[in-house]
């Protein structure tokens, strides 16, 4: 797709808010976007009146779109305090021989997950090489439609050829009660709020799931009918199920319920994770401490795998046989992460972190001590940790842990010298 070609062809001089018939008939083929984050940033009336144009277009509903003033360097000003969404739309009237030069400040803090789409005013071939070829993953001629922008993010997370949307990230106990849920939970709630990313946190543990008591809600039985009826799940059904904890964050919750067994096949989630991937940014998967046939194809699947284990001999033995099956499951994946918790019971004889970590030849990411009062008011209360207590070295974990799981190394970013290299950092897309 040549973005220059648009201008050419497109709907018209300027989009002056009427209705094209022919531009709407093309829209008609565009499908509803994922829950993604766009931030917009323009610099002429023209852009800011396409961007709110589009805000109200039933296609966005569930896009979260904030529309500022200012090009590149109110862009770059503002995500050098916060983390950047998941598409970021950007207009700039530089000319092409500054463009680049002007884009370097916004790749220095521009996470690699993600696009960047900008809106020049100049048509120009060489410049529009040179930008996808560092990692902008459009470049648009002004005057442009709302069906132009419309069409084009379509094109980066819609498309069928689009690479997929979203991460996966599956939570484990090497044992039973060790503190997987309650990691699984406070990880989803903190990657929804740290990274403005809309989140889904699916529990897999049908018959004994917490999360909708960590959450206080009362949902429906979410996770169920998606998997009992994978025949009707698409994403209206999907959005049904779906339980909303948070402004970012939504919960596909477990019935809790015994009036039936949970006997599953294989591959009884895997239509729910493809749907899942789909259309949220991010799948927090809470699998319980089971090995069953599905529980391996999930874990199979998901992008991430994070173990939690304590500190005893038993949690060791079954850390190493996970680690084990799971290298033979997923041969050209990343390990797992291995968090210990509840370390440092008094009286209790514990083996040392540096012990445990040794025979399974890898670190722990992250080593959370044991806070009956923390953890308990938490769960009692229906909040996480960090809405209890945000600055508890805990809380501080668990951004560390958010950050790590999904691919975002630390929480400042790194200033990098070099244009070449600082563009790179937007990532091929
Ligand atoms: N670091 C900690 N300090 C104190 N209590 C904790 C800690 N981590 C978790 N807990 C508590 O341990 C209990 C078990 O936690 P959770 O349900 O998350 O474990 P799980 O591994 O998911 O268990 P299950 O095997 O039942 O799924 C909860 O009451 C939780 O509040
Ligand atoms: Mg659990």
């Amino acid at each position: 797709m040549n973005a220059i070609d648009y201008e050419i062809g497109s709907a018209g001089p300027e989009d002056d808010g009427e209705p094209d018939q022919r531009v709407l008939g093309d829209m008609e083929q565009i499908r509803p976007l994922p829950r993604i984050s766009i931030h917009a940033f323009c610099e002429t009336d023209a852009v800011s009146r396409v961007m709110d144009r589009m805000a109200e277009d039933r296609r966005m509903s569930k896009v979260s779109l904030r529309i500022n003033g200012g090009g590149i360097a109110a862009a770059a000003r503002m995500f050098s305090q916060i983390p950047t969404p998941n598409l970021i739309i950007v207009e700039t009237t530089a000319s092409p021989h500054n463009l680049l030069d002007e884009l370097s400040p916004l790749a220095e803090v521009c996470d690699p997950a993600t696009k960047v789409i900008v809106i020049g005013h100049h048509n120009d071939i060489n410049l529009y090489r040179e930008l996808i070829r560092n990692g902008i993953s459009e470049y648009l001629v002004a005057p442009v439609s709302m069906a132009d922008v419309l069409r084009t993010v379509s094109g980066i997370f819609v498309d069928p050829q689009a690479e997929p949307l979203g991460r996966s990230i599956a939570f484990i106990g090497a044992k039973g009660g060790v503190g997987s849920s309650t990691i699984a939970h406070n990880c989803a709630f903190m990657i929804s709020h740290l990274f403005d990313s809309e989140t889904v946190l699916a529990d897999l543990d049908l018959p004994y799931g917490t999360a909708n008591i960590d959450f206080d809600q009362d949902p429906a039985q979410g996770i169920a009918e998606a998997v009992f009826t994978p025949e009707r799940l698409d994403e209206v059904f999907l959005d049904r199920l779906l339980n909303k904890c948070s402004d970012k964050l939504s919960l596909l919750a477990a019935p809790s319920l015994l009036d039936r067994a949970y006997d599953f096949s294989g591959d009884a989630f895997l239509p729910l994770l493809e749907i899942l991937q789909r259309t949220a940014p991010v799948t927090v998967l809470d699998v319980p401490h089971v090995w069953t046939d599905w529980a391996r194809s999930v874990l199979s699947s998901a992008d991430e795998v994070v173990i939690t284990a304590m500190p005893d001999l038993a949690n060791l033995r079954n850390t190493k046989n996970l680690l084990d099956a799971l290298k033979k499951l997923r041969p050209h994946d990343k390990a797992p992460h291995l968090i210990l918790n509840q370390v440092g019971m008094v009286k209790r004889p514990e083996i040392a972190p540096a012990d445990f970590c040794e025979p399974l030849e890898m670190e722990a990411a992250a080593i959370i001590p044991l806070n009956v009062q923390l953890f308990g008011d938490a769960a009692n209360s229906g909040r996480m940790i960090s809405e209890i207590d945000g600055k508890s070295p805990v809380a501080e974990t668990f951004s560390q842990i958010a950050h790590l799981v999904t691919g975002r190394a630390t929480i400042k970013k790194e200033k990098k010298g070099g244009l070449g290299k600082v563009l790179g950092m937007l990532g091929r897309k």
